[in-house]
């Protein structure tokens, strides 16, 4: 399997973002809700200050796919989608992009805004990016969860147009973002 994209199927490089990136979101809204359910508390702080670190982690990983998606070719649409068909799969895309950035500079500003530091798995200590502020706090909570939700649905969209794509089209949209496939 090439490493590379090329204008038949995505490369191992570019799935592996992919579908890590996928998993470390899973881990990432398990974390919120598992920490969201507890007391105020020792349990309650570790398990945010993982959020925070799997959330800087995806940060970076975003940056490095956006690196590797521009010095790479890549597959494009099938040719037989009607025009909004297409016009709906860019979209979507560029929202998951916009998101996967929005979602993790949200928490890292609300966190500066509540007066709690963000380190990177306790390796890296990261800067505040506003000063502390209940109001600014409220908002960007606010923010974050909202864009959650958006996550959420847009998600949902992008795994309803894949599938449709496998099942109805019937074509090689998805088979080609997944490893261990055959064109
Ligand atoms: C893609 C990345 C992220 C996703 C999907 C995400 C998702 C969420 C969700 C769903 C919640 C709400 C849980 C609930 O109350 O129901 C939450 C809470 C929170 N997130 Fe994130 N988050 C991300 C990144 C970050 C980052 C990078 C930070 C900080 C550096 C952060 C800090 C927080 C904090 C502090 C809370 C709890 C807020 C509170 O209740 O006081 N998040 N996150
Ligand atoms: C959970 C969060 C997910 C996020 C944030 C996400 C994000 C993305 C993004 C941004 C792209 C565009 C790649 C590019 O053009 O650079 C993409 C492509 C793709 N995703 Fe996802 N994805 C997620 C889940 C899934 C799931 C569960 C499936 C399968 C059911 C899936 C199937 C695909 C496929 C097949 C493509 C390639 C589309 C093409 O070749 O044009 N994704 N994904």
């Amino acid at each position: 399997m090439a490493l590379r994209n090329t204008t038949q199927r995505w490369g191992v490089i570019a799935q592996t973002f992919h579908w890590v990136i996928v998993a470390l979101l899973i881990v990432q809204v398990t974390l919120a809700e598992m920490a969201d359910d507890l007391p105020a508390g020792v349990r309650k702080l570790t398990l945010l200050a993982r959020h925070k670190s799997v959330g800087i982690t995806i940060l970076g990983l975003v940056i490095l796919r956006l690196v590797w998606r521009a010095v790479n070719e890549h597959p494009p649409l099938p040719g037989n989608l009607k025009p909004y068909e297409q016009q709906l799969a860019r979209l979507t895309h560029v929202a998951l992009y916009v998101l996967l950035f929005a979602m993790p500079l949200s928490g890292w500003t609300l966190s500066s805004a509540r007066g709690f530091p963000v380190s990177w798995f306790g390796f890296l200590q990261l800067p505040d990016l506003v000063p502390k502020s209940r109001p600014l706090y409220d908002a960007l909570l606010l923010t974050h969860h909202t864009l959650a939700w958006f996550l959420f649905a847009v998600v949902a969209l992008h795994v309803a147009g894949a599938l449709k794509h496998h099942f109805i089209h019937h074509d090689d949209v998805l088979r080609r973002m997944l490893p261990f496939t055959r064109q």
